[in-house]
């Protein structure tokens, strides 16, 4: 059965759903996304994924398409249109159609997008089994905190990572561990305290990652941010990666060097567990 998805004001079959040629998303990636969970038919966290999608807005001089209570309204229509229970919804603005040229037009009129993925989320074999993980290079351009729709490294990276029999790339600059692909890259110390790279400009500033630190200092886990290298990473007692279709997932392995006791760690087993409860309790 074909889904239906959200298109500039319409809700479609996904067959019928159309986007400009001209769209700037399409021409030069001008476009910025989101994605929030979906756990028993209801977001998780979407507020602060709404926060963060108006911040990297601002930070292009894009116009919303919607406020923030339309978009919701929105969201909320196609989870229900799609029965969707759990999974995730997807949710992309651009600057919209127009002749191309690369100075942002007079007047556009701003794309917004949004599809549904359904998808086991919490019952996911990679929590019991954990991530192989490879480091790859960190070439993105240097505004990673604005979520754009310019994906191309971290598909790279992705694509490395599974051509060398991995799961997922950690992708690092200067020697230093700057985030995954579409995660953020946390290690457990030998003396059990939770490293995580600082935020700035480097990364992007995850909101399962903020939740997450939350709730290990609740857990009295002592949180440093900082960045950290791959040779720390090594010789972590326990690794794991943090995103909103991932929540917290068990890294094992690190260019093929086991990291701890090469299973999930019993930290991020409990940061895991502590997140999806949170989560279901929202
Ligand atoms: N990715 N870092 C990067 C580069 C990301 O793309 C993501 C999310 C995160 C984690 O952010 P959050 O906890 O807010 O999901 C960190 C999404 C899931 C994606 O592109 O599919």
């Amino acid at each position: 059965m074909s889904r239906t998805v959200y298109v500039n004001g319409s809700f479609l079959p996904e067959e019928d759903a159309r986007i400009s040629v001209f769209d700037r998303g399409f021409l030069f990636a001008d476009g910025v996304y989101e994605v929030s969970t979906v756990l028993e038919g209801r977001l998780i966290e979407n507020e602060a994924h709404l926060a963060r999608l108006q911040r990297s807005m601002n930070e292009l001089e894009m116009t919303s398409p919607a406020s923030a209570k339309e978009i919701v309204a929105i969201q909320e229509e196609l989870i229900k249109r799609n029965g969707l229970i759990e999974g995730a919804l997807y949710l992309q603005v651009t600057r919209g159609a127009a002749d191309r040229d690369f100075a942002f037009p007079d007047k556009a009129i701003p794309s917004l997008v949004m599809f549904t993925q359904a998808k086991n989320l919490i019952n996911n074999p990679a929590a019991e089994r954990g991530l192989a993980v490879i480091s790859v290079e960190d070439i993105r351009w240097q505004r990673r905190d604005i979520k754009t729709v310019g994906l191309l490294a971290p598909t790279l990276a992705k694509q490395a990572a599974i051509a060398a029999g991995a799961d997922e790339a950690w992708l690092y600059e200067d020697g230093f561990v700057t985030e995954g692909s579409s995660n953020n890259a946390h290690i457990i110390t030998k003396d059990g305290t939770l490293v995580t790279r600082n935020l700035g400009n480097e990364i992007l500033h995850g909101i399962t990652r903020r939740s997450v630190l939350q709730l290990a200092q609740e857990a009295d886990i002592k949180v440093e941010e900082r960045p950290f290298t791959l040779a720390e990473a090594k010789a972590a007692a326990e690794a794991f990666i943090t995103s909103a279709t991932t929540f917290v997932l068990p890294v094992i392995s690190l260019d093929g060097t086991s990291i701890g006791s090469g299973k999930p760690g019993p930290l991020t087993q409990r940061l895991r567990q502590l997140y999806i409860k949170q989560a279901l309790a929202s």
